[in-house]
């Protein structure tokens, strides 16, 4: 059962029904200031960092679940009906409804006793405010007067400390209300040069600040007294909950509509110039006034919404394809692109799934997303790979984690995970293949953001490196620490207490458990360093390189091969995990995946076998599950793992991040329809009609689909925040279609299914646009280019002169 549809001219998610099975969210902002959003205008808004700068409030896991957001009520006040024209919060039966998600904008349209309602939400590029742009429109043959009453409810600022810290909290908040305009002000008197305003472009027939005020005592947002009554209440906050109501009476006649645009946004003052006049506690609105002034005009508003638009149609159009699946097409030019852009922005930090205050940014994450929108924005690539690296330690360890404000490591998770550090080289050779831009190598990076530890970002790659090579363990394999890609696979940790970290509470000096995936990760990276060394005529650094690849493959042949798949892991007492010799967990997907993408076993059938073994055990209709048997208990050497219900999360779910690793990995040894097959099982496009059972939006990826031992198999969890986005972008435009931007020139090497004749490519590639058409000739996985007419030899189609801006290339595969 489907709850919309895609609109994929415009670029859009229609959803037709508000009550879809989960709330079904966009995001809005591009840059600093950023909000959720649901289908039914729920959710939140901050700038830069949803803990420490939040502007309106959001309870998470709420009932109704998704409670609180940017609502507006109507009023009839002819005969004192009142409905929200987002459904939510009063849930009035709309006559109609849509709401379309489009790229960083969503809009909200409803009809309900003839009066039309439509609501444009978006944030201006390189602005720190949200528009709400709404238009009324009156079906009835008869005039109508109507009431408007927006709602947002503040956030005094720490969303932590807002939802902790009550003694205090319930004394601060303060506002001014200033003609159409609200400021919120808490804690503006002391520390904070920052202060949100919440503008209208109407006369007011009222307002309130003062949430009890405006709901009533008792009341919840589904029924504020002063909609029903028709009347503000002026309420000032002194303290409690301060909340923004505007309220505006309109009259309309038969037919006519009025606009009426809605102001949310965050400004700074200078700490000198923070109160007007100097010396008084009211805030200087010098700067902010014509900002506000600027887009409470309409024309400015779709110059604004213009400008969005055609940032997108900028970022999107780095890529595009047609193919003969109109699930891959819709993906890749337009949703999986899109989500990669937000896990730029969001990392791990903010989603319906991430309450914004738990987790700042992951060091392998981010890492790790970059590979999804290096070439959608280098610049900004380039800035996270540098603000990445500064966090990254002396010993070549990393932080795991560091916040977007202060872009400092969190000291509370601290390091340990020993994969980490090898994510940064796939970041900077992804950096290095989309650019070109080799002197970033040499830029100067400090070591845990520490003045005077600086080293040139190449030596933070070296140093990374050599982490792993420092930490083997009795088998010579990586030793995995606190864990590595899979942050349940707790081998050194031993947690018997509730409320310990699985992660951090350790108590094993970490000298024996070891991960087979770090080392075919170890492998795959540093391939990459022998070529990037070579380009800078290290010769050293190459050999050495070289030599431990070679040794970490013949570690992983000894130690990490089962017969019929690579191993996963040695626990803390030196027992093999991911064996035949184990009764649970026998087989996991991610050395499989790994192993065969660093190479390994290709050229000899063994990565076939490993192949063959994930297709036997862990291969599902709803995609490839984790790891087989599922753990039926908890086990203290094992760690958080098995403490998931068999079926959830790490316990063998259906971890989406892990299935494009197999995707690739298929493509390796040639077999595009089982690559395509696998892709197409966990592709949200192709999962939409299935909607009642997956739940989280078809649009996005799910860091989760409930797995085979789970009685609600089939089910996602935990969308659009997910490594998912970035690596089946990777599996589907460069290992499937064979788009491979390599250091000298792009590659083009498709894997696809034997059923495809052909499909067409536009690729902008350093400053040239590649117009490529693949055709089939055969059977096999051949390939052949013609490049402006001209056959060239090989796969790589080097650099033309700086002149040339376009490169026709027909490609034939065979
Ligand atoms: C989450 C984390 C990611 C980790 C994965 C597996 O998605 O963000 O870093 O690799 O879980 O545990
Ligand atoms: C939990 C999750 C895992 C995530 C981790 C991040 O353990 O199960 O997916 O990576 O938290 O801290």
């Amino acid at each position: 059962m489907k709850y919309g549809h895609f609109d994929d001219d415009a670029r859009e998610y229609v959803i037709s029904r508000p009550d879809t099975p989960l709330p079904w969210i966009n995001y809005l902002g591009c840059e600093d200031y950023f909000g959720l959003i649901s289908n039914t205008a729920g959710g939140y808004s901050f700038y830069k960092d949803a803990r420490l700068r939040r502007l309106t409030r959001y309870r998470y896991n709420n009932a109704p679940n998704d409670m609180g957001g940017r609502y507006i009520y109507l009023r009839d006040n002819g005969n004192g009906q009142f409905w929200s024209p987002s459904w939510m919060p009063v849930r009035s039966v709309l006559d109609n409804y849509t709401c379309r998600h489009g790229m960083g904008y969503t809009v909200i349209r409803s009809e309900y006793n003839n009066i039309e309602a439509e609501t444009v939400y978006f944030v201006p590029v390189s602005e720190n405010l949200e528009i709400w742009e709404l238009t009324l429109t009156n079906n009835r043959p008869t005039a109508v007067g109507l009431s408007v009453f927006s709602a947002v409810e503040f956030c005094l600022w720490d969303a932590w400390d807002d939802s902790t810290n009550f003694q205090r909290n319930f004394s601060t908040g303060q506002v001014e209300v200033v003609n159409e305009v609200i400021y919120h002000k808490t804690e503006y008197r002391e520390r904070r040069n920052h202060f949100a305003y919440f503008a209208c472009s109407e006369k007011l027939a009222g307002f309130d600040t003062q949430r009890e005020a405006f709901l009533g005592d008792y009341r919840g947002w589904e029924s504020p007294e002063v909609v029903e009554a028709g009347e503000s209440s002026d309420s000032i906050a002194y303290g409690w909950q301060p909340i923004g109501s505007h309220h505006i009476k309109i009259q309309l006649k038969a037919g006519e509509s009025k606009n009426i645009i809605f102001l949310l946004g965050y400004h700074e003052n200078l700490p000198d110039a923070k109160f007007d006049p100097p010396g008084s506690q009211i805030i200087n609105k010098k700067t902010v006034k014509p900002i506000i002034a600027k887009y409470l005009q309409q024309k400015n508003v779709e110059t604004a919404f213009r400008a969005l638009r055609n940032y997108w149609t900028d970022k999107l159009g780095k890529l595009q394809v047609k193919t003969p699946d109109e699930h891959t097409n819709r993906m890749v030019n337009i949703w999986n692109a899109y989500q990669c852009m937000i896990t730029f922005n969001m990392s791990r930090s903010a989603s319906y799934f991430e309450s914004g205050i738990g987790r700042g940014m992951g060091f392998r994450d981010s890492n790790q997303d970059l590979l999804g929108f290096v070439h959608m924005i280098p610049e900004r690539a380039r800035e996270r790979i540098l603000d990445l690296a500064a966090t990254q330690l002396k010993n070549g360890g990393a932080f795991h984690q560091y916040q977007p404000l202060t872009k400092r490591g969190n000291n509370d998770i601290g390091s340990g995970f020993n994969d980490d550090p090898a994510w940064l080289v796939l970041a900077v050779a992804a950096y290095l293949k989309e650019t070109g831009d080799w002197a970033i190598l040499d830029i100067p990076v400090q070591y845990e953001n520490e003045l005077g530890s600086e080293t040139p970002l190449y030596e933070h790659l070296q140093r990374s490196l050599q982490y792993t090579l420092e930490r083997l363990g009795p088998n010579e394999l990586p030793l995995i620490g606190r864990a590595d890609w899979n942050d349940c696979l707790n081998l050194n940790c031993f947690s018997d207490e509730p409320g310990q970290s699985f992660q951090t509470t350790t108590n094993k000096d970490g000298k024996v458990a070891e991960s087979v995936f770090i080392a075919g990760l170890f492998v795959l990276v540093a391939k990459e360093m022998v070529e990037i060394a070579g380009h800078r005529n290290d010769g050293m650094e190459k050999a050495k390189m070289k030599q431990a690849v070679e040794k970490m493959e013949e570690t992983i042949w000894k130690s990490g091969w089962d017969g019929q798949w690579f191993r996963r892991a040695y626990d803390d007492f030196g027992h093999v995990l991911g064996s035949k010799k184990n009764k649970e967990g026998r087989i996991f997907i991610e050395p499989q995946g790994i192993c065969v993408w660093a190479g390994l076993g290709v050229a000899d059938g063994r990565a076939k076998k490993a192949l063959d073994s994930v297709a036997k055990y862990l291969a599902t209709p709803h995609g490839i599950i984790l790891q087989y048997p599922a753990f039926s208990r908890y086990y203290l050497h094992l760690g958080e793992i098995s403490t998931y219900p068999p079926g959830y999360k790490e316990n063998a779910g259906i971890f989406c991040h892990t299935n494009p690793w197999i995707m690739i990995a298929e493509t390796k040894i040639g077999r595009g329809d089982r690559a395509f097959d696998y892709y197409t099982r966990i592709n949200p496009s192709k999962r939409e009609e299935i909607s009642e059972l997956h739940k989280c939006e078809p649009y996005v990826y799910s860091q989760m689909i409930a797995g085979k031992d789970a009685p609600t198999h089939g089910e996602a969890k935990n969308s659009w925040l997910s490594g998912t986005a970035a690596m089946n972008y990777v599996a589907i435009t460069q290992a499937i279609l064979g788009i491979q931007p390599q250091y000298d020139g792009l590659e083009i090497n498709p894997v696809v299914p034997l059923g495809w004749q052909g499909y067409e490519v536009v690729r902008q590639f350093r400053g040239v646009r590649y117009e490529i058409s693949v055709s089939r000739k055969g059977v096999g996985n051949n390939v052949s280019l013609v490049v402006e007419g001209k056959p060239i030899p090989g796969k790589v189609i080097a650099l033309p002169s700086k002149d040339v801006k376009i490169l026709k290339v027909s490609v034939s595969i065979g």
